[in-house]
């Protein structure tokens, strides 16, 4: 619900366990009074807009009370007094950067706007939410930030981004415009971020806030394995499941900063979106611009329920088509067990071994186009190899699926390697500055994607080959970060615009295919989970997690990208290579997108049952662990030995918990408590018989002590409500 106070001059929007209050002064700033746990009144203004008694805060030239640089500022403008790290920066027709958008109007309705062409959150009906827009203007340069929010009716969450209007007769460039600004009277948090690099992606990181700016970002050109576009704020004291918790996303795949900065009088300032770094973007008169989308998440039930409400989200909001609903087939992909060295038989006779194991889809990885018969070359060059598919690949198409499986293919649209016919007919393609040799990274260079003609090309291509070979899932790799960024058809004061144009290329050409082939499982991919954002999953409803596989080193992995993403989005497979046995790799890869990257002609027969085995599992499981609500049990971060977690149904009548020994700690005992159960229910151990009050499950809890001890054991356990 959002609603106007006419009397209070406050704006509020409510969600069932959290308010947001803004204050319209009467310098007509707008302030951001409160976010929180829910409020049923707004008698908010107090002291939070009474400047302190220093000379070095800029004051409002009409009233002295009144310093933008210590209020909570709702959209905090550079240059005009507020000495924070700023939201909005426009380097107006003068050519200054002082900037002081005031409340103009607002307007509330049902529904929410559609932000094409960029991913969003959008509503299955226009009863999930209201949206307020507030419309704000600098009257010294007719800078305009229009602020969007939309308050979801039965979700702690609100959206929120900002379009950036030029309302004046001259030309002017914006320097900086972030997504959010939230203001908090207080600095009292841990700040949790997710750090990595290739094959570690998305590690918990909590640091204390310090006075000061602290800062995540990317300017890598996609949103990277390095930190991700979102952040929680966790009050001191509270935990995984009590306490105050915030969470921040950014619906966004390049370059962005997460900011937080806790000034002198002890309060905090986060901000989240588009990095400003290498970032610009010229508005002629009557132009705008549009930021990306920021969720905004607030419980007071701690860690695990902010997560818990952003998977509510993703899987309801943000993830589309056909698979956001249909069962998504679990696939067996031939990436680790032939790298680029295989051909069409190779891959029918891994399909049959999997076939046989009860796997339903043939994934066929990097090394099928051109000459590509390591990552050196062909790039861009997305013709099968006549000497690896000498039958046609249509045709091994057509003998997978009269085996009754899918089949599935690898691209990476948006590289081109220099060893192509694609690179030696437009060298200009390619991400590049003038009188400048671009830097080289896994043999290849970066296309241009914010260029029409490229994405026409690879449009035509990618849908001509579509069209004669009917693959029902493509994986989309991203494997390097651009440099040399530029643009031949930009000119100089439009070449800021350079990064986030490309984003949008990406953005677009993701569309134009998934809109034309809606049937089509798309994955995206970028040299394992380097471009694992909301972003992506707009079009791409899973996104393969990591390329590290061993189960143990999975754990924080999957730990840290569950704090926003649910497992429906991560992409989890079981290989050869790894430190335990089979068991293990399976509990643990079930935590998502289930499948197999090995082959499994050389299985032992052993591993062959456990592999049966666990097919079954993927499909008891699946909609418990799609759908159903993750509680952390032991956090892999907090305990070096151990570590657990489990999916329970959202009525409470089933749950799947599992536990891995990380390292075995000799002598001590493992009781595992359960959480999320009705207290006064029973569960059944689907495996013994042996029934247990939820009460008992999540206080008492189960031991196992003598279930689970040495290194790399784990156990899954499977209870339903009697
Ligand atoms: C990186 C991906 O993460 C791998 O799974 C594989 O597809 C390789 N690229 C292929 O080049």
């Amino acid at each position: 619900m959002i609603t106007f106070d006419p009397v209070q001059k406050t704006l509020k929007l409510d969600s069932p366990n959290s308010s947001y209050i803004i204050g319209i002064h009467e310098e007509k700033y707008l302030l951001n009074l409160y976010y929180g746990a829910y409020l049923p009144d707004n008698n908010l203004w107090g002291n939070a807009v009474r400047a302190p008694f220093a000379s070095f805060s800029p004051r409002n030239p009409h009233n002295d009370s009144f310093s933008p640089d210590t209020a909570p500022m709702e959209y905090g403008c550079n240059g005009s007094g507020d000495m924070r790290i700023s939201a909005l920066s426009v380097r107006n027709c003068f050519g200054n950067t002082t900037t002081d958008v005031r409340y103009v109007s607002h307007r509330i309705y049902a529904g929410k706007p559609d932000l094409f062409p960029l991913p969003h959150i959008y509503l299955n009906s226009d009863e999930e939410a209201d949206t307020l827009e507030i419309l704000t203007e600098d009257i010294a340069t007719g800078a305009q930030a229009v602020l969007y929010y939309t308050a979801f009716r039965k979700l702690d969450v609100i959206t929120r981004s900002v379009k950036v209007v030029n309302n004046s007769k001259e030309p002017m460039d914006i320097e900086r415009a972030f997504s959010m600004n939230v203001e908090l009277p207080s600095m009292d948090f841990d700040l949790i971020t997710l750090y990595g690099t290739w094959n570690k992606e998305r590690t918990c990181e909590k640091r204390r806030l310090v006075h000061g700016i602290q800062t995540i970002a990317s300017k890598r050109g996609s949103s990277s394995h390095m930190h991700n576009p979102f952040a929680a704020f966790l009050r001191h004291g509270a935990g995984e499941e009590q306490g105050d918790a915030y969470g921040f996303s950014l619906i966004y795949s390049g370059n962005f900063e997460i900011s937080a900065e806790c000034s002198f009088q002890d309060t905090t300032r986060i901000i989240a979106g588009i990095n400003p770094t290498d970032f610009g973007w010229h508005l002629e008169p009557g132009e705008s611009f549009q930021t990306p989308e920021a969720v905004m998440v607030y419980t007071d039930k701690g860690l695990g329920e902010m997560s818990r409400i952003f998977h509510r989200l993703i899987n309801n909001n943000l993830i589309r088509g056909r698979y956001k609903t249909e069962k998504r087939p679990l696939h067996i992909n031939n990436w680790e067990a032939t790298h680029c060295d295989f051909d069409g038989e190779k891959l029918f006779s891994i399909a049959q071994c999997a076939r046989e194991l009860g796997i339903e889809m043939l994934v066929m990885d990097d090394g099928w186009f051109g000459k590509r018969n390591d990552p050196t070359t062909s790039l861009g060059d997305w013709y099968p190899n006549p000497e690896k598919f000498p039958d046609g690949l249509d045709n091994l198409i057509k003998k997978i699926h009269a085996l009754g499986m899918k089949f599935g293919i690898w691209f990476e649209p948006e590289m081109v390697s220099p060893d192509s016919d694609l690179f030696r007919a437009h060298p200009d393609w390619i991400v590049h500055c003038p009188n400048r040799e671009p830097s080289i990274a896994r043999s290849q260079y970066v296309l241009n994607m914010s260029r029409a003609d490229v994405r026409d090309h690879l449009f035509g291509t990618m849908y001509a080959f579509l069209l004669e070979n009917p693959v029902d899932y493509i994986k989309w790799d991203f494997n390097r970060n651009l440099s040399d960024a530029a643009s031949a058809l930009l000119p100089p004061e439009r070449q800021k615009e350079f990064f986030h144009r490309y984003v949008l290329g990406t953005y677009d050409l993701m569309d134009r295919l998934t809109r034309a082939f809606p049937g089509i499982l798309l994955e995206s991919c970028s040299g394992g989970g380097g471009r694992f954002d909301g972003g992506m999953l707009y079009y791409s409803p899973q996104i393969q997690t990591s390329d590290n596989t061993d189960p143990i080193e999975r754990l924080t992995i999957q730990f840290g990208t569950s704090l926003c993403y649910p497992a429906s989005a991560m992409g989890s497979h079981v290989s050869a290579s790894s430190r335990t046995g089979y068991v293990t790799k399976g509990n643990v890869a079930l935590w998502g997108d289930f499948g197999y990257e090995l082959d499994p002609t050389e299985l032992s027969n052993t591993d062959r049952e456990i592999i049966r085995e666990q097919v079954k599992q993927y499909h008891q499981y699946y909609h418990l662990i799609q759908s159903g609500d993750l509680y952390r049990l032991i956090d892999p971060n907090d305990d070096p030995y151990k570590c657990a977690w489990s999916f329970v149904a959202s009525d409470k009548s089933e749950i799947l918990a599992a536990a891995v020994i990380m390292r075995e700690n000799h002598k001590t005992r493992f009781v595992l408590k359960l959480a999320g159960l009705e207290k006064n229910r029973y569960y059944r151990n689907e495996e013994n018989g042996e029934i247990y009050s939820g009460a008992l499950l999540m206080n008492a809890g189960i031991d196992l002590t003598n279930v689970i001890r040495k290194d790399g054991e784990s156990v899954l356990m499977h209870f339903t409500s009697v």
